[in-house]
């Protein structure tokens, strides 16, 4: 790897790109997870971040018809299982559009179709019909008159790109030659994006020090550690951007100078095994945070400064059941259950990942959980648990609406607040959830309120109600001190995993 690191040296450069707009910020929907959130679940943790843009690894119909009328962007795809018979068929092509696609547009807004996934580096065989597939795909478009919103590309991982550093080096693997002409040349003719999925933190692992990590993690580098490329003199203060001017250069290299390109994965790991060192909360947090800031920023990269190259993270969700190193199952923003697995250093840098929920988030209780489950694990918190829940006594300011949702919303809150929102704190055994809406209310004021209300945050609908009604379920707390060690001993028990 080739990674000049040169004195600090700058020269302007002018070159003009045609097809700008402001970038924007997407999240992939993953969902290899054995506690599979609901569709409106997904769509109410959308709502909550302020998420506007989805890409989905299929066109499943339930959270299709979940995203309809939100305003939410949806990229679908065509997963890889699919895509022989879609590529060797226009009828089954044109069957897979209307049934994933027409069956939604246009109450869900679906504006782009991602045709297979890194096809070419993980599915070679279907490589030779790769591209009939994305024609066959975008015929059906244009029959249905829907081909001018809606995109057509296939997302590919950037290691088919050889000789990335310097950028201006690059150039496209030539045995793919075959595939990435006539398919550069379709982008082309449909203003469609190169796709492309940008891993920093593999580029640095795979470097062997040849990377400084603070330049794949988007921090400030020393002038004398800063890359420039010795053929155009672009300076490179982070691999991501080296990595999209590599992919500029290569389709350069095969006389393309034109097509914009959209990052269809970047992300890093928070957690991982021995050998997976950098994979930390504080990295995945920090690259993040500046990936997002840098996209939002319209910033371009140094080859096309100001020329947008919208990005989806990788990924929502943590996803359990995915296979490989530990790190496989950890690079997703969230827990299954909507839990932050950090929150993002985003102040100032607009709608997504909107302020207040990146810092203030609430535990409440399931409106359509058992009340029994409530109960018990309502007891468990203002017993236990040790939360102070004289607020909930009669007379006092959190004691209306007295009902056990509400009551428990109130202890399950106060709980997770004196437990620094630590992963796990807002489960009780799966009664409650995370939510950015501040469940205050009159002159009750919950733990961890700003003290502000009815925020610009719309809320989840996992917001409390009172619709589930509940009578003599107030002794619980009372009775001076609480409840008797058994009883105690046995809800402990009972919560002892949360
Ligand atoms: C499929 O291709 C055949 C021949 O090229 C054409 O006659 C037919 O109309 C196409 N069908 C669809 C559904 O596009
Ligand atoms: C769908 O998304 C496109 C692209 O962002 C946008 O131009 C269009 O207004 C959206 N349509 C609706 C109905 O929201
Ligand atoms: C180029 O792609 C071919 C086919 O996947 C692969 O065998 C070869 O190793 C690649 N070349 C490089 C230098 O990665
Ligand atoms: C790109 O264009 C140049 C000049 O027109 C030509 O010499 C070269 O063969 C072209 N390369 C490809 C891959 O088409
Ligand atoms: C934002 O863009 C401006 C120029 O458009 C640039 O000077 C600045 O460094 C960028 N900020 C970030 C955080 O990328
Ligand atoms: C985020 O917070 C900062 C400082 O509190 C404020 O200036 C900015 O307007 C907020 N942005 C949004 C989207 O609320
Ligand atoms: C939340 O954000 C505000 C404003 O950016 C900041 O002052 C506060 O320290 C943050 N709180 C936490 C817990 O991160
Ligand atoms: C309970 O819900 C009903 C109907 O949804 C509403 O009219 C009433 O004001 C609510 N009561 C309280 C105390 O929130
Ligand atoms: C929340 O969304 C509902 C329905 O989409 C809307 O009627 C309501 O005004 C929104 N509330 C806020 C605070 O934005």
């Amino acid at each position: 790897m080739a990674l000049l690191l040169l004195l600090f040296f700058m020269l302007p450069l002018s070159i003009s790109a045609s097809g700008s707009g402001d970038a924007f910020i997407g999240v992939n929907i993953g969902l290899d997870i054995s506690d599979i959130p609901g569709p409106t679940e997904i769509v109410a943790l959308l709502k909550a971040q302020s998420i506007q843009h989805v890409r989905l690894y299929d066109a499943d119909r339930a959270l299709l018809r979940a995203l309809a009328k939100t305003g939410i962007r949806v990229t679908v795809s065509v997963p890889n299982d699919q895509l022989l018979g879609i590529g060797q068929s226009n009828a089954t092509a044109a069957n897979w559009v209307t049934r994933n696609v027409i069956a939604h547009i246009p109450s869900t807004n679906i504006t782009a179709i991602c045709v297979g996934s890194e096809v070419l580096t993980t599915l070679p065989n279907a490589a030779p019909i790769l591209v009939s597939a994305i024609n066959f795909i975008h015929s059906a478009l244009v029959a249905a008159n829907l081909d001018q919103q809606i995109k057509v590309s296939s997302p590919h991982s950037s290691s088919i790109i050889l000789d990335s550093f310097p950028p201006s080096q690059a150039f496209f693997n030539r045995t793919w030659n075959p595939v990435m002409v006539p398919m550069l040349k379709f982008l082309q003719s449909t203003g469609s994006y190169l796709m492309l999925n940008v891993y920093p933190y593999y580029d640095y692992q795979q470097a062997n020090d040849a990377i400084p990590l603070d330049y794949a993690l988007f921090r400030p580098l020393p002038p004398n550690k800063e890359a420039v490329d010795s053929n155009t003199l672009l300076h490179y203060t982070n691999v991501f951007d080296a990595v999209v001017d590599a992919a500029y250069f290569a389709m350069l290299d095969l006389n393309f100078t034109n097509i914009p390109i959209m990052v269809t994965e970047s992300g890093w790991p928070s957690k991982g095994d021995s050998s997976e060192p950098d994979a930390t909360v504080d990295n995945a947090n920090t690259y993040n945070s500046n990936l997002i800031r840098h996209v939002l920023n319209n910033t371009g990269t140094p080859k096309h400064p100001g020329i947008a190259v919208s990005t989806y993270i990788y990924e929502l969700y943590n996803e359990d059941l995915r296979s490989g190193p530990f790190s496989e199952k950890n690079w997703g923003l969230f827990y299954a259950n909507g839990e932050p697995v950090y929150t993002l250093h985003l102040t100032g840098a607009g709608n997504i990942f909107a302020n207040d929920t990146t810092n203030q988030t609430f535990c409440v209780a399931k409106s359509n959980a058992d009340p029994k489950m409530l109960q018990a694990a309502l007891d468990w918190a203002c017993g236990p648990g040790k939360v102070d829940c004289s607020p909930l006594l009669q007379g006092q300011t959190c004691y209306e609406p007295d009902n056990v949702v509400s009551h428990s919303t109130y202890a399950f809150n106060a709980y997770y607040q004196k437990m620094d929102k630590s992963p796990g704190s807002c489960d009780f055994k799966g009664v409650a959830s995370i939510t950015t809406t501040d469940p205050s209310h009159g002159s009750c004021i919950f733990p961890g309120s700003h003290g502000r209300k009815g925020t610009r945050i719309n809320g989840t609908s996992l917001a409390p109600s009172n619709s589930t009604s509940s009578s003599c379920l107030s002794q619980y707390y009372y009775n001076g001190g609480f409840f008797t060690s058994s009883l105690g001993l046995v809800v402990l028990f009972l919560f002892a995993v949360m």
